[in-house]
Formats: structure tokens, sequence, C-alpha cells
């Protein structure tokens, strides 16, 4: 690296020109995927059951096939990122090769229960997309989020006024609160174990509290959320949903759980929450009483380079559309003092998230 005063040399140029052009067209990814998706790929591929190769698969596609010929420039740059993956396939007696699902892929399947499409939309969306051009503009004025300087309202505000992303925003929830259940009932049931009721505060349509709710029959489960999300919503023998807001009050239960909730607001907000939460919990650890919470913790995990630019690029997500943040242990330690917790316990077995469970 050239020091001031000094001149890069030619290998150095070349690499720094090759960085920026990286960071020119990186968004091509996302967007050959987001069109694989819109124009059900991973579907058609799965529903052939074995490898396509590209003449079947150009064929299954609802598109206009005088534009067939562009297909394979598109699935390159997929399997290049690791959503395909290329296998050799006899075809009609004749070596071929084939497109055919990775796990990541597998993920983006829209009737799969554990379906990250939704989220993948929704980020997506153009109302979502024009904040993110609009982050210069919104450090020069005064609205709160750069996705007020786009849009004019604050995103809770939007969403209750726009129902095509409400129903986007909360089928991607559902799907992501059907994953982090699979993963947490596998690998750490015993974080609910002897637990005798549970609310789980901003639960949306109750995905995750359902599933607490099968592994646990004993336990009592409430989902408390917005009026306008649970309204409608059918419990049952022991689940039940209620409708209010988290900042008035919060139904009593030995654990609280808080699933990707907190990383949504602001320290003060977060703060008050907490102090709620302790509030309605037993007092003292010994009887049981305990917040759980699920979200990043920066720097968790992140000897992993993919898990560390995901944190990082969460942030700014939750930077620009909530005034939210990621935070590091030591801005969760400070949020759980000033809430008036005593200790805490990080268990990193979430990928990206970890799990925190914090005592009175
Ligand atoms: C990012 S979502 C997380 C949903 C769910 N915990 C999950 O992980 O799938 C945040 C949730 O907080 C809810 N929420 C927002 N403000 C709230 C409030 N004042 N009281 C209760 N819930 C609220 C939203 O409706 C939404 O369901």
């Amino acid at each position: 690296m050239a020091l001031p005063g000094e001149e890069e040399s030619t290998h150095e140029l070349l690499n720094a020109q090759t960085l920026v052009w990286n960071h020119i067209f990186k968004f091509m990814f996302p967007m050959s995927l987001k069109c694989a998706i819109e124009l059900n790929i991973p579907e058609i591929i799965k529903n052939h059951g074995k490898p396509m190769t590209l003449s079947e698969l150009t064929t299954a596609l609802p598109i206009n096939k005088a534009k067939s010929h562009y297909i394979h420039r598109m699935m390159r740059v997929l399997v290049h990122s690791k959503f395909f993956m290329k296998v050799a396939v006899n075809y009609e007696n004749e070596q071929n090769e084939g497109y055919w699902l990775t796990p990541s892929s597998r993920l983006l399947l829209k009737d799969s229960a554990l379906s990250i499409a939704p989220l993948f939309l929704l980020i997506h969306n153009p109302i979502l997309m024009k904040p993110c051009s609009s982050i210069s503009e919104w450090f020069t004025d005064d609205r709160v989020t750069a996705f007020e300087t786009a849009h004019g309202l604050k995103f809770w505000e939007q969403a209750k006024e726009d129902s095509s992303l409400t129903k986007l925003f909360y089928e991607a929830m559902a799907g992501d609160s059907r994953f982090v259940s699979q993963v947490i009932l596998k690998d750490c049931k015993k974080l609910f174990s002897g637990v005798g009721s549970l609310v789980d505060v901003g639960g949306g349509t109750g995905n995750m509290a359902k599933a607490i709710a099968d592994a646990f029959p004993e336990m009592k489960c409430t989902v408390l959320d917005l009026p306008q999300v649970v309204s409608g919503l059918e419990g049952s023998s022991n689940l039940n949903y209620v409708g209010g807001d988290m900042f008035e009050a919060i139904p009593t239960a030995d654990v609280v759980l808080l699933k990707w909730l907190l990383h949504d607001w602001d320290d003060e907000a977060c703060i008050k929450v907490l102090k709620n939460c302790r509030e309605v919990i037993p007092a003292g650890k010994e009887k049981g009483g305990k917040v759980i919470i699920i979200d990043i913790v920066l720097g968790y995990n992140n000897e992993n380079d993919m898990v560390k630019e995901d944190q990082l690029l969460w942030d700014i997500a939750m930077m620009v559309y909530l005034n939210g943040k990621e935070r590091s242990e030591k801005e969760w330690k400070q949020l759980f003092l000033d809430a008036g917790f005593s200790s805490y316990n990080i268990t990193p077995i979430l990928g990206v998230r970890s799990i925190i469970e914090v005592y009175p």
C-alpha cells in the first residue's frame, strides 16, 4: 500500500480498479437472483425432479422465447454465486450438463415452510430500495431515517397505509420464525425447558410462539403485537393472541421472548421495552424469570467473512429503514444494565444472529 507521497504500483492500481468495478456491479448478483425468484426458476427446477438442461429450462420458463438465449448468461452468474450448481446429466444418451438446486436456492422455494423468498422480495421491493439511494440526502436533512427522507413517512406509518408492504413484511417474518424455531427446537430446546409461561413480544403473526407451544404443550404461550396485526388470528389450547403496545404494557409471564425486535429500535426505546419486560417476569434468576433475545451480536461468529458482512449490512439496513441498529456485546450489556437487569448469557448458535438470555 502506498504511503503519502508514494505512488501505487501498477499491481495495486489494477487491484484498486477491480475492487471499485466489483462494487459498481455487485448489485447485479441480487438483481439476477430476484429475476430467478420472479420467474420461479427454483420451483421449475425442483418440480423437474432432476437436473435440468438449459433447453429444458428455457422451454419451461414463462418467457418470450425469442429471449431464451439470454438465460444461460443469467444462470452463469447464479451458478457463480452458488445459488445453482451444474451437474453432469445423461440426456438422450448424450453427456450434457444440467442445473440443480443448492441449499441456498432451496431456501428460496416459495412453497417451502422455511422460505426466505418473501424477505428477499421485501428488501428488494422499490419501497425499501428507494431509501438506500437517499442516504447522503438523509445525512444532510432533519429526517430520522432515510426511509422518511425517501417517502415522507416512517416505516411503520407507511406499512399501515400499504397493505401489500404489510403482507410481504409479515410473510417474511413468518418464514424467518419457522426457520429460527426449527433450529432452536432442534439444537437448543433446553432454552425453554421448565418454563411455565412465555410471552412473545412483537411476535407478529405468531409462528415462533406456535412452534414453541407445539413443542411444549404444558407451556402457556401468548403473542403480543399491535392490534391490527393480531386481530382475527386464532390461538390454540396453549396459545393466545393479545393486541397491545409493548411500550405501554406486556402480559405477565415467566419468560419474555424478543425475537428480531430490539434491532428495530434506538437505545431509549429498547430500554423502555426491557424495563416493561423486567416488571412482568419473576424477580430473580432462581425463580426462572428471564428475557430471551434473538438478534445479532456484532462480532460473534464473524471469523466467517460472510457472517461479518451480513452483520454490517443488517446494521446499515436498520439505520436506513427504522433508526434501529445492530449492537456489539458491550452495547447490549449497557442496555441490560440501564434497564435494571443483573446478568446475561450469549449463545451464538444461529449463524449471523445469537440467542441472549437476560436475567433480572
Ligand atoms: C421485525 S418484526 C419481528 C416479528 C417477530 N418477532 C419475528 O421475529 O418474526 C417487529 C414486530 O414488532 C411489532 N411491533 C411494532 N411496534 C410494536 C408495539 N408498539 N407493540 C407491540 N408490537 C409492536 C411489529 O408489528 C412486528 O410484528
